[in-house]
C-alpha cells in the first residue's frame, strides 16, 4: 500500500459520529482534533468522559487523550490547520415538517471556511452527518466557498461520506463496516479520502464505493428506510401472529430470514423503532421526497406503523388488566434499545405518555438511561433504582427494552415482587413455556 503521510484528523462535533470516529483514528495511531461548539461536551470530553454511554468508547478516549494523539479544542480554526481532513459530524434535527434542520452543517461549513482561508496545504472536507441529497452540493461547497474564498476542487477537497454506525456497538462498526461509501465532488478529493481510509483498515479493507455526492447521500437515507421497513414489516406481521392461536413471530422470523434473499437481522418485532436516526431520516425522506412532488407510500407506512407500534403494549395492558387509571405499571427499559443510555424517539417515552393519560401510576427503570431520562423528562414517572424495586407492587409490567440484565428475570422474581403477576413482554425476551402457567403472559408477536 502506498504510503500516506497524514498529519491527523479532525472532528466537528462530539456525538456518537464524531467522538468514535475520533477515537478510532487514535486507537490507529493517528493525530485527532475534536470540536464541539457545546463548550461543556468538551470539557467532559477533556476529561475522559464520553457525554453518552457507549460501550468501549471511554478506554479509547483514556487512551487517546494519555497518549497525547487525542484533543479536543476550543478552536475550529486550529483543529482544521492542524489536520488534513475534516468531518462535519454534527447533528442534523427533525424540524416541526420532518424536513431536516441544516443549522449545524451550514454553521460549521462557515467556521471550516473560515479557517481554510489561512491554510494553503491541501485539505479535504467530509460530510459525515446525514443529509439529504444535493446537501453537500447546494449548500455546503458555497458556504465553505464563500468564507474561505477559495475554489471547491482546487484549493480543497470536498466528499460526502455516510456513517453507518449503530449506538451500542459503534467502535466495533467503525472498525469493522459492511462498506464505505464515498461522495466525491471531483477526483482528487475522492483519491484523497480512499487513501486515508485504505490507511485506517489496511490488510482488511472493506469494500469502498465511489460515487458522485448526491449519490452518497442517498444511499444512507435509502439503507436507513429499508432497514426500518424491516421492522415495521414484522411488527405488522406480529400484530396479525398476535390474532392466531399458536403462532409466534420470532419463529415466523426465523423461518423467513434463512432465505439469504431475506437474511435474519433486523427482524426482531418489539415495540418500535427509536433512536436519534430511524425516526428522523424516514422522516426527513418523506419530506424530501413530498418536495420532489412524490408520495412515498411504502415508507410512510412504515412511519405509520412506526407510530402504533408502541402503543400496542398500552392496549395489551388495557386487554388484560382492564381501566388502567390508578393501577401501577412498571416499565423495565427506557432506551431506545440495549446498551445505550439515549431515550431519543425511544418507544418508552410514546408508552409512558398513553399511560399517563389512562391515568395509571408509572414506575420506570433502566439499566443506563436513568439519569438521561430524569434530566430530560417531564412526566410524574417514579424512577425505580432496580428491576425489582420497578415491579415492586406492579399491577402490570411492561418490558420495552431487552436489556439482558431483564432476561434474567424469572416467573418467581415477578410472583414475588407484584401486586398482580402480568407480564407485557414487548421484546419476547422470556420463553412463553415457562412464564404462561404461572402467571398472566402476554408478547409482541405471540397469538394466544
Ligand atoms: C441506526 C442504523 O442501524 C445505523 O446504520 C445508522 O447509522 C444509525 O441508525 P441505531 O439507531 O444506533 O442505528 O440502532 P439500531 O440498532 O439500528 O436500532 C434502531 C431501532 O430499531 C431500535 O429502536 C431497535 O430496538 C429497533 N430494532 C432494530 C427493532 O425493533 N428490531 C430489529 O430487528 C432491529
Amino acid at each position: 500500500m502506498e504510503f500516506f503521510n497524514l498529519r491527523g484528523v479532525s472532528v466537528v462535533g462530539t456525538g456518537f459520529v464524531g467522538l468514535v470516529t475520533a477515537t478510532c483514528f487514535v486507537d490507529k495511531g493517528y493525530v485527532a482534533y475534536a470540536y464541539d461548539s457545546n463548550h461543556e461536551k468538551a470539557e467532559m470530553v477533556r476529561s475522559g468522559r464520553p457525554p453518552f454511554y457507549e460501550p468501549n468508547l471511554e478506554s479509547l478516549l483514556k487512551k487517546g487523550l494519555e497518549r497525547s494523539l487525542f484533543k479536543c479544542v476550543n478552536s475550529l480554526e486550529e483543529a482544521v490547520l492542524k489536520t488534513d481532513v475534516t468531518f462535519i459530524c454534527v447533528g442534523t434535527p427533525s424540524k416541526a415538517d420532518g424536513s431536516i434542520d441544516l443549522t449545524y452543517i451550514e454553521t460549521s461549513a462557515e467556521e471550516i471556511g473560515k479557517a481554510l482561508a489561512k491554510k494553503s496545504d491541501y485539505h479535504v472536507v467530509v460530510v459525515k452527518s446525514t443529509v439529504v441529497p444535493g446537501t453537500t452540493q447546494n449548500r455546503v461547497k458555497p458556504q465553505l466557498e464563500k468564507s474561505s474564498h477559495k475554489v471547491t476542487g482546487k484549493d480543497f477537497g470536498l466528499c460526502m461520506s455516510p456513517e453507518f454506525l449503530k449506538e451500542g456497538s459503534a467502535v466495533n462498526d467503525t472498525f469493522n463496516p459492511d462498506r464505505v461509501v464515498i461522495g466525491e465532488y471531483d477526483k482528487k478529493s475522492g483519491d484523497f479520502l480512499e487513501k486515508v481510509f485504505l490507511n485506517f483498515y489496511g490488510e482488511n479493507s472493506p469494500p469502498i464505493l465511489r460515487m458522485n455526492l448526491a449519490s452518497g447521500e442517498m444511499v444512507k437515507y435509502a439503507s436507513n428506510a429499508f432497514l426500518a421497513t424491516k421492522i415495521s414489516f414484522i411488527n405488522e406481521i406480529a400484530n396479525i401472529c398476535e390474532r392466531v392461536k399458536g403462532l409466534d413471530v420470532a419463529e415466523i422470523a426465523k423461518g423467513m430470514g434463512l432465505d439469504q434473499r431475506i437474511g435474519p437481522r433486523f427482524l426482531q418485532a418489539g415495540l418500535g423503532f427509536g433512536g436519534s436516526c430511524f425516526p428522523k431520516d424516514v422522516k426527513a425522506l418523506i419530506s424530501f421526497s413530498q418536495g420532489l412532488g412524490y408520495e412515498p407510500q411504502i415508507v410512510k407506512s412504515v412511519f405509520d406503523v412506526n407510530e402504533r407500534q408502541a402503543i400496542r403494549a398500552v392496549e395489551l395492558a388495557k386487554q388484560l388488566v382492564g381501566s388502567l387509571k390508578d393501577k401501577r405499571v412498571a416499565l423495565l427499559g427506557l432506551a431506545f434499545k440495549p446498551d445505550t443510555s439515549d431515550i431519543r424517539e425511544a418507544p418508552s417515552l410514546k408508552i409512558i405518555r398513553n399511560l399517563l393519560a389512562e391515568g395509571a401510576v408509572v414506575a420506570a427503570y433502566d439499566p443506563a438511561a436513568m439519569s438521561e431520562a430524569e434530566a430530560i423528562l417531564d412526566y410524574p414517572v417514579e424512577y425505580a433504582v432496580s428491576s425489582l424495586d420497578c415491579i415492586e407492587r406492579a399491577d402490570c409490567c411492561i418490558v420495552v427494552t431487552e436489556w439482558e440484565e431483564f432476561k434474567k428475570l424469572n416467573p418467581e422474581d415477578f410472583l414475588a415482587h407484584m401486586q398482580k403477576p402480568v407480564v407485557i413482554d414487548g421484546r419476547k425476551i422470556y420463553d412463553p413455556e415457562k412464564f404462561r402457567g404461572k402467571l398472566v403472559y402476554a408478547a409482541v408477536g405471540l397469538g394466544e
